[in-house]
């Protein structure tokens, strides 16, 4: 290391590997899937081909999507054992805590948990694909007194997930709003999740303890919480009318704005816009002007004053609020998309590992010592402790 090294505060800048999963170019504001601009596969595909296209570098063919179909809507029950561990859980565990423990609790019960073997990975998260939105659509049910809805096979994921959850099949107009937000949600190069699930597998570690610290990760306001934040931003501020006043008070204290800034994007988020479409949608459907006018008013504001845009958590959130969701299941809901692109990005390190280790740059005490302590004789340092000692 340099006497002078330049220290990257939350490694700002720095390029940490390469990838062929996902490009988010700043320049044209783009952002592509194994190539394919995430817009058209939000508009021609479904969240399923998507998750295929990130594990396996192609879009399926028509056999072999239902051949992974066909394996995903036989994983869709929760299963006895998970069911208890969840059910054993205080009421007053956080929606992603449970999600983070039924995962440990699915790794628990697989046998081959530390298989590397890239088929066998695609197989577990196949089942973590079909399980999570099993523990999501319970926690819902749960927290509203309502008993469990068992999975329907002859619907797609989005449609059998809002079944779960909701006890009836969607308008399409939900089932794709939804659908739309899988496929915006499961993938974005090195975020802060991906990078944490890339350096617990870089250790050689399980994949499952990768995706259980990726959630961990997630679960932080600054990354994926940020969508359950801007519900409660939006239900702080309450009203159009008074978005002017609200965000006055918010920046002379300093808060964050959640939902607007990106650490990658400055000039606006590329998914932003295809999720605002879909609320739009959502907006008609549920004849809920208001809620636009609100989102519409804080965006314009908030632009007009500090140039910051928002992320895809800003029209996300409210999307999820119209649909039904209570605000702490948005960020669970992020987890069962982006298991497609941590899968993705623990296959691509283990493909090429090495161990991600930075170094640090010390600025703590300079070197002392504890008196008393007698080093091993003959060091220059016990010579010298033994006078400091003496003296
Ligand atoms: N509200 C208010 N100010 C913001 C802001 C926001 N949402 N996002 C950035 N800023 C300001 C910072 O206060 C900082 O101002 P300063 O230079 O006067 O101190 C400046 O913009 C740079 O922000 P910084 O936090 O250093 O940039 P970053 O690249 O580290 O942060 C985020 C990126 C995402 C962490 C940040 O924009 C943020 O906290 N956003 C809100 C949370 C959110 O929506 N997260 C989801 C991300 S997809």
């Amino acid at each position: 290391m340099s006497d002078n090294p330049e220290v990257r505060k939350g490694l700002v800048g720095v390029v940490a590997d390469t990838t062929a999963v996902s490009k988010v170019n700043v320049e044209t504001n783009s952002l592509l899937y194994r190539g394919y601009p995430v817009q058209e596969l939000a508009a021609l595909c479904s969240f399923e081909d998507v998750v295929y296209l990130l594990w396996n570098g192609v879009l399926p063919t028509p056999e072999e999507r239902e051949r992974s179909l066909a394996l995903e809507r036989t994983h869709r029950d929760l299963g006895d054992r998970l069911m208890g561990v969840i059910q054993r859980l205080p009421d007053s565990t956080h929606p992603m805590d449970v999600v983070r423990t039924a995962v440990s609790v699915l790794g628990g019960e697989d046998p081959t948990a530390w298989s590397h073997d890239p088929e066998e990975i695609r197989d577990k998260a196949l089942v973590l694909i079909a399980k999570v939105p099993a523990v999501v659509a319970y926690i819902q049910r749960h927290r509203r007194g309502l008993d469990i809805v068992p999975p329907r096979e002859d619907l797609g994921y989005a449609a059998n997930f809002l079944w779960m959850t909701f006890g009836e099949e969607p308008p399409e107009t939900v089932r794709k709003a939804f659908d739309v937000s899988m496929t915006l949600y499961a993938e974005h190069s090195f975020n802060a999740s991906t990078f944490t699930a890339r350096v617990v597998t870089s250790t050689l570690s399980d994949y499952y303890s990768a995706i259980v610290a990726a959630i961990g990760a997630l679960k932080g306001p600054l990354h994926g919480g940020a969508n359950e934040a801007v519900m409660r931003t939006f239900d702080e501020i309450g009203s159009a009318a008074k978005v002017r006043d609200w965000l006055d008070q918010a920046l002379a204290e300093k808060r964050k704005i959640m939902g607007f800034g990106h650490r990658v994007y400055k000039r606006g988020d590329s998914r932003v816009p295809t999720m605002k479409a879909s609320l739009d949608t959502l907006v008609a459907h549920y004849d809920r002007p208001d809620l636009a006018e609100l989102y519409d008013t804080l965006e314009a504001e908030f632009v007009a004053r500090k140039g910051i845009y928002p992320n895809l958590d800003y029209p996300s959130g409210p999307a999820y609020r119209l649909m039904g969701f209570d605000t702490e299941l948005f960020t669970p809901i992020f987890v069962m998309s982006r298991i497609a692109g941590w899968t993705a990005h623990i296959q691509e390190q283990l493909a090429s590992n090495a161990l991600i280790r930075p170094l640090s740059l010390y600025d703590g005490p300079g070197e002392r010592h504890i008196p008393g302590y007698v080093a091993s004789a003959g060091s220059a340092a016990a010579a010298t402790r033994q006078e400091e000692v003496a003296g």
